[in-house]
């Protein structure tokens, strides 16, 4: 049993994007052979030097122990494929003008394996792709030629989340598996058998997590179109849930409830649970945004409403402006006023500003004719490639130089250490201290008896030295 448990794979994964290089990385750490290929040529020099382009928790080391041992990386697709039992489809489904997902780059892909299947091989999308994906590779690859006793497509969707992807690849919730046959379903046991077995949770140099080998991780084998949708259900079904506690936080304000009690008490009924209830200024990322408008373009080519999507969304887009409308409501006249934004990144502990609700607020502000000073720990320099820095914006080192002289300090992004601010040197560099926060990451009573206006999401605001003032007066 044992030596089955240890027996390497030789994998390759396609793409080392996101997904593909913690994936290729992972396999390798869990005692695989893995060949990762992307085309872009720098990005392979890098990555053979071991530099990692993304930031991310335990990928460095990850990758400059098994380098040139138990991952390689190439650009020739032909020769990796042919050496591979299971090839990991990674590219990017970017979403196309129709809000679908776009699949020409996972048909070029395929397109490409098909040269290389010398031997029965296992098609893998890990790729976020639509309901009945599997069935086209299997048609493309019918196409070309090649027998259906050479291949089985299967679909082994991620659920990595940014930042802590490669504790969610190696402890993960689940391992969903969609396969088309039992002999394919068989590979992804084999190569998931040191997760699902717990024998990885007993190496003395396992990552740790939370799961251990009493408590491995569970494996689901489905069909493909199962897994399909067991990947865009999920998603949307999280963002569903961030938009249902934006709402309540809504009403929340209104009747001077608090918001962070109200989804613990909805959290403590295990029906419900607790996570991805946190309210806040809206969902963003290179995932949610997306598989929200893919899932919901699945259902309509089934011909199937499932407007509920298009009111999650809806309702992410109306949280950004209604912060919006708070900043404006705090501080009366926003032209000319300067305002420091703590948080690009669309979440913390990521440099990824993709669909960064925090950069939709300051770009409204600058809109409004505000200047900002914005400082994030990771994300500068990708945001500068969106909103450069110019007579309105400007980055700045730390959260205290963006404070200096600023009418009111916002808090975008969920960074830990936005949690622990030294609220007196603050206060000393703020114009007023004024602190409109979109993570609720104080306890809104403490800021007030620490003299501060503080407002926050769903939560009753504290107005310093000033009458709180019926909103309608300000907009
Ligand atoms: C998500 C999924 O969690 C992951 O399973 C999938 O593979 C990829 O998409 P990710 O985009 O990395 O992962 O971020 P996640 O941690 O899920 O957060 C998404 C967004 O929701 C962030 O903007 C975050 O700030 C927001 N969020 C999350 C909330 O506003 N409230 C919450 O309670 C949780």
């Amino acid at each position: 049993m044992s030596e089955i448990l240890n027996t390497p794979v030789n994998i390759c994964v396609i793409g080392s994007g996101y997904v593909g290089l913690v994936a290729a990385v992972c396999f390798a750490e869990t005692g695989h052979h893995v060949v990762c290929v992307d085309n872009d040529e720098q990005k392979v020099a890098s990555l053979c030097q071991g530099k990692v382009p993304i930031y991310e928790k335990h990928l460095d080391d990850l990758l400059a122990k098994h380098l040139n041992k138990g991952v390689h990386f190439t650009t020739g697709l032909h020769d990796a494929v042919e050496r591979s039992e299971a090839v990991f489809i990674a590219v990017g489904t970017p979403q196309s003008s129709t809000g679908s997902a776009d699949l020409s780059f996972v048909e070029a892909v395929v397109s490409e394996i098909a040269r290389g299947i010398n031997s029965y091989k296992v098609i893998v999308e890990k790729s976020t792709v639509p309901v009945y994906t599997h069935a086209w590779i299997r048609r493309v690859l019918s196409r070309y030629g090649i027998q259906d006793h050479l291949f089985d497509v299967v679909s082994n969707p991620e659920f990595l989340r940014e930042g802590t992807a490669v504790v969610d690849f190696l402890h993960p919730d689940r391992i969903v598996v969609g396969a088309e046959t039992p002999k394919a379903a068989e590979v992804l046991g084999r190569i998931y058998a040191p997760l699902t077995s717990g024998e990885y949770y007993s190496r003395p140099n396992a990552i740790a997590g939370p799961l251990n080998v009493k408590s491995p991780a569970p494996i689901l084998v489905t069909s493909p179109q199962s897994a399909e949708i067991i990947k865009h259900a999920s998603n949307s079904f999280l963002a569903l849930k961030i938009s249902f506690i934006n709402v309540v936080s809504t009403i929340c304000e209104s009747v001077g409830a608090d918001v962070d009690d109200v989804a613990k008490g909805m959290g403590l009924d295990a029906r419900i649970g607790s996570r991805f209830l946190s309210a806040g200024i809206g969902y963003g990322g290179s995932c949610f945004p997306k598989d929200l408008t893919a899932f919901h373009n699945v259902a309509q080519q089934q011909g199937i409403d499932f407007k509920l999507l298009t009111e999650v969304e809806r309702i992410n887009e109306q949280q950004k402006r209604h912060f919006f409308q708070k900043i404006h409501s705090t501080l009366w006249t926003l032209r000319g006023k300067k305002i420091a934004a703590l948080g690009l990144a669309f979440k913390g502990e990521t440099d990824d500003i993709r669909d960064s609700p925090g950069i939709d607020i300051i770009k409204m502000l600058l809109e409004a004719g505000s200047k900002v000073s914005a400082y994030d720990p990771a994300a500068m320099e990708r945001s500068r490639e969106v909103l450069p820095e110019e007579g309105q914006l400007q980055y700045v080192q730390d959260e205290y130089a963006a404070a200096k002289g600023a009418d009111a300090l916002l808090i975008l992004t969920h960074w830990p250490q936005f949690a622990k601010l030294d609220l007196e040197r603050l206060k000393g560099l703020l114009k007023f201290p004024i602190i409109i926060d979109g993570r609720n990451l104080y306890d809104y009573k403490e800021m007030h008896d620490k003299g501060f206006t503080y407002v926050s999401v769903g939560r009753p605001a504290s107005h310093s030295g000033l009458e709180t003032i019926p909103r309608a007066n300000f907009v």
